[in-house]
């Protein structure tokens, strides 16, 4: 992608094309333990020692439940059209099921009316990651009666806030939750091992499809989609084995949701891991009820991977070989920055046949910004978003059915593990005064939004 140092502008997209920017409730909101909110999984797992960076608690955040109206209208400032934010599952129903939390959806109904009020189409993610913490009690994501109370809570939902709510997300990264939180203890709740993996795979896949059919049945005009996270997966040498390697992660990390969604099943390659995955799918019976007709599908990339055999690691046999120890560029995560690389897994989520649009639901850069002289000049992401919307364009010209691009992030927020230290936001925020300063990225967005 050589020509990414070229200035482009949204016009180049069409007047159709929704540019759009994100936040995540657990990640922003703040307010954790007060109008009623129950737990979720995020407030009890900070909680443990040496789970998350610095020891930081998503309490307070970027206490967005407080200062929405200021951020809507830097959302709107920045000159995006959408904006896209989940919804609290214990903020509705504090104890995952049973009884409704009036000041919790009253929240939810100002934050709407907001967006509204200053022209800005919602886009409402049902689950990013906070279960309510009375679930997990119960096995959370793994139990047999997970999709029972899913239900419950996406009809709520849907029911309260589907006159006003259009575009509806169900699932935000299936990958990301299951196999960072019950197979790798990293984020909440702290699970491991394939045992709680593969049920809580199979009840993502069952409750993506399940979500999707309810927003159809309860909201007339609903456009609905989940999203997936994604990333090419590049074999670190063309060795039979390393090839092999990436064909398995490449399996996992992008094939393993969006098959069954699309009614293909779940994939069907000679792999130990889909053999035991299916055996629970099959004592379930339930492959047909993973299938559902997505308006669009939300993609979510920030990098690539690459992948090197390795016999140690159980069932996948690979590892990764980290961007740093391969010196090229990469962000402050250790994420490598390679907009060839979007616009390559963009085009392998395309040829799937019936996804019938794509919409670039997350993507951006951490760095570490620098707040000098109250400005930040953060040319590094700027470039990132620069690369980025290059290689999209060139996906679009090529006839692409991609609808929109949304920013991940507004402001900077609690980011999961790395707590408060990694910053993805378009605006800086100090967390000790909660200041807003709009970073160069977003001024950046601004001109290239045209406001
Ligand atoms: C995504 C996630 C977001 C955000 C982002 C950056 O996987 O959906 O919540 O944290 O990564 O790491």
């Amino acid at each position: 992608m050589k020509d990414h140092t070229q200035k482009i502008h949204a016009s180049s997209f069409g007047d159709e094309f929704q540019w759009g920017v994100v936040i995540a409730a657990v990640q922003n909101e703040g307010a954790h333990n007060s109008y009623g909110k129950g737990p979720s999984i995020w407030d009890t797992f900070s909680r443990r020692s040496g789970k998350i960076k610095g020891s930081h608690k998503p309490y307070v955040a970027c206490d967005f439940f407080h200062r929405y109206k200021d951020d809507l209208m830097l959302v709107k400032a920045l000159g995006f059209k959408i904006f896209r934010f989940s919804i609290s599952w214990p903020r509705i129903l504090p104890e995952g099921i049973g009884k409704t939390n009036k000041e919790g959806i009253a929240f939810y109904h100002r934050v709407i009316d907001e967006c509204l009020k200053l022209d800005l189409i919602p886009y409402v993610t049902l689950y990013h990651w906070d279960l309510p913490a009375a679930l997990e009690k119960e096995g959370g994501w793994t139990s047999h009666l997970f999709l029972k109370w899913f239900s419950r809570y996406v009809s709520f939902c849907a029911e309260e806030f589907g006159s006003k709510v259009k575009n509806w997300i169900i699932l935000n990264e299936p990958f990301g939750f299951t196999s960072l939180g019950y197979m790798l203890g990293k984020h909440a709740p702290g699970k491991r091992g394939f045992n709680n993996f593969f049920p809580a795979i199979h009840n993502a896949a069952l409750a993506q499809a399940e979500g999707g059919r309810i927003i159809r049945a309860l909201v007339p005009h609903a456009h609905i989609g989940t999203t997936f996270s994604c990333s090419e997966i590049i074999p670190f040498s063309d060795k039979e084995t390393d090839v092999m390697a990436a064909k398995r992660v490449d399996i996992l990390l992008n094939r393993l949701f969006i098959e069954p969604a699309l009614g293909l099943g779940y994939p069907r390659d000679d792999f130990k891991f889909l053999e035991k995955l299916e055996l629970y799918n099959k004592s379930w019976k339930y492959t047909r009820r993973m299938q559902f007709d997505f308006d669009f599908i939300g993609l979510q990339n920030y990098f690539p991977v690459v992948v090197k055999y390795n016999s140690f690691i159980p069932m996948i046999q690979a590892m990764e070989v980290k961007a740093s120890t391969r010196k090229v560029s990469h962000s402050a995560m250790g994420w490598e920055i390679n907009p060839g690389s979007f616009y390559r897994i963009i085009k392998q989520f395309w040829s799937y046949e019936n996804v019938k649009k794509i919409i670039v639901t997350e993507n951006g850069a951490a760095f570490k910004d620098k707040l000098v002289n109250g400005e930040i000049k953060d040319d590094q992401r700027i470039d990132y978003f620069n690369g980025h919307l290059h290689a999209l364009l060139k996906a679009k010209k090529e006839g692409i059915n991609v609808a929109g691009y949304f920013a991940w992030t507004l402001t900077d927020n609690f980011e999961w593990s790395e707590g408060y230290t990694a910053r993805f936001g378009l605006i800086h925020i100090d967390f000790e005064t909660q200041l807003r300063t709009i970073k160069n990225s977003g001024y950046w967005f601004r001109d290239f939004l045209n406001v």
